[in-house]
């Protein structure tokens, strides 16, 4: 098939790859030339799992191009996928104008019976103002659909190659046939719905998983009033099927580029519907206030933050990727820099963007807990969870503070580090 994909982003840049992996002709389209001619030699700006090599191998076969011109992309083009930004307006919902602006772009450019497809993450509703300006400037008829996006960063490839689900918005049988066959060699789980649906599907999974993540950080601060030990709570509770045992780590709250967005667009929707007494906007003040209540508790356990030398382990805000956006690491630095400590920090690949003063950032484990009184493991690195802390152990009281539960206790207390973990003594 011929597809265009408007936008590359995160998004865009690995669902070009994939569905040029597949065989279709793929043009990637941007309005930033520079991305463009950076993508067209192969560089991805970013750090994803086998992103680069898929991308690298799509354009040696030639099924894969770049390019600045809706003309060249669009014209003809039988699936046009929108994959620009949508970031928050002033009331909290998804600003739409990039979205819009495709729209106005691409119009003229048409061909017969174009299916244009929205995989941003837009407010239901979004498709019927499309295809009102559509309908202003297009020559020819057209559909258009909704089809969004569950990757998650880190494992974007994998997830985009064999995803767990595809959900097809579309009340147009011919369109969401040609949908189901697009993706068809990636999953067997299609599932067609309304456009409203499946834009309601994609907001509801992520508030759903982030609220899962906020009632776990929950039960581990109870768990630290009484004794008992989250870990084994969420074995007691994660056999029961309809809970499960996965995706329950507690910890400084959750970030990235989606979750803490799409909460509060949820509840912004939801007041804007008149809707305002909801729990999105509860999960989203209990996220945005975690790691300073935690900061604040851990403070009082180490002594206070003053003048002391504290590691900060996992600069991201999740393993496997770059992306530092709404990182709880932002937060743990700001934290500690107003208090007055001495930080260094480590990750594989992230880059400390913020205030840099009182904070260096070392080339490995080794360096950044050189000195540090208080080592706080943020992030589940592999680097970081497999590192043998005992080799670093100074002679002095050392805080250990295991930000995710991923270490053993009993070995640390053995090497004389004091442990402090999330929901546990
Ligand atoms: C998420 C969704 O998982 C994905 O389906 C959607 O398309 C985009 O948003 P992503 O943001 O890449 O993907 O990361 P994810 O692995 O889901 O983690 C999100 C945040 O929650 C991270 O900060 C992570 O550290 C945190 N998290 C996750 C927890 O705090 N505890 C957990 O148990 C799981």
């Amino acid at each position: 098939m011929k597809i265009a994909c408007i936008g590359t982003g995160f998004v865009g840049v690995v669902t070009t790859a994939v569905f040029a992996s597949h065989g279709h002709e793929v043009a990637g389209l941007d309005i930033d030339e520079n991305k463009v001619a950076s993508l067209s030699k192969g560089q991805v700006p970013f750090f994803e799992p086998g992103l680069n090599e898929l991308l690298n191998k799509t354009l040696v076969s030639g099924n894969l191009t770049f390019t600045t011109s809706y003309q060249e992309a669009i014209t003809d083009a039988e699936i046009i996928l929108i994959m620009v930004g949508t970031p928050s307006a002033a009331d909290g919902q998804a600003d739409l104008k990039y979205v819009l602006a495709t729209a106005e772009s691409m119009a003229p450019y048409l061909k017969e019976d174009a299916i244009v497809v929205i995989k941003s993450t837009v407010p239901p509703g979004t498709n019927k103002k499309i295809e009102k300006i559509l309908k202003q400037k297009a020559k020819v008829s057209f559909t258009t659909a909704s089809v969004p996006e569950f990757l998650r960063e880190g494992t974007a490839v994998e997830d985009t190659l064999h995803p767990s689900r595809v959900v097809i918005g579309s009340t147009n049988k011919k369109a969401a046939d040609k949908l189901a066959q697009l993706h068809r060699p990636l999953s067997d789980r299609i599932i067609v719905m309304k456009p409203e649906s499946a834009q309601m599907s994609k907001y509801a999974a992520n508030t759903y998983l982030a609220t899962r993540i906020t009632f776990i950080n929950q039960v581990a601060d109870l768990c630290e009033k009484n004794g008992a030990d989250i870990q084994e709570v969420i074995a007691g509770i994660g056999e029961d099927s309809r809970i499960g045992d996965h995706y329950w780590y507690p910890g400084f709250g959750y970030g990235g580029s989606c979750f803490p967005k799409d909460v509060s667009e949820l509840a912004a929707y939801s007041r804007a519907v008149g809707e305002s007494d909801n729990l999105m906007n509860k999960v989203h003040d209990l996220n945005q206030a975690r790691t300073p209540y935690l900061m604040e508790k851990l403070g009082k356990k180490v002594g206070g933050w003053k003048n002391k030398k504290v590691a900060i382990l996992g600069l991201s805000f999740k393993p496997n990727t770059d992306d530092t956006r709404e990182a709880p690491s932002i937060a743990i630095i700001n934290h500690l820099q107003q208090n007055g400590a001495e930080v260094t920090g480590f990750d594989p690949m992230a880059k400390w963007r913020g205030d840099s003063t009182n904070f260096s950032q070392k080339e490995s484990v080794v360096e950044a807990v050189a000195e540090a009184d208080v080592i706080i493991a943020v992030i589940e690195w592999p680097e970081i969870v497999s590192f043998d802390f005992s080799k670093t152990k100074l002679d002095k009281q050392q805080f250990f503070i295991d930000g995710r539960n991923q270490f053993e206790p009993s070995i640390l207390i053995n090497n004389n580090y004091t442990y402090l973990g999330i929901g546990r003594k």
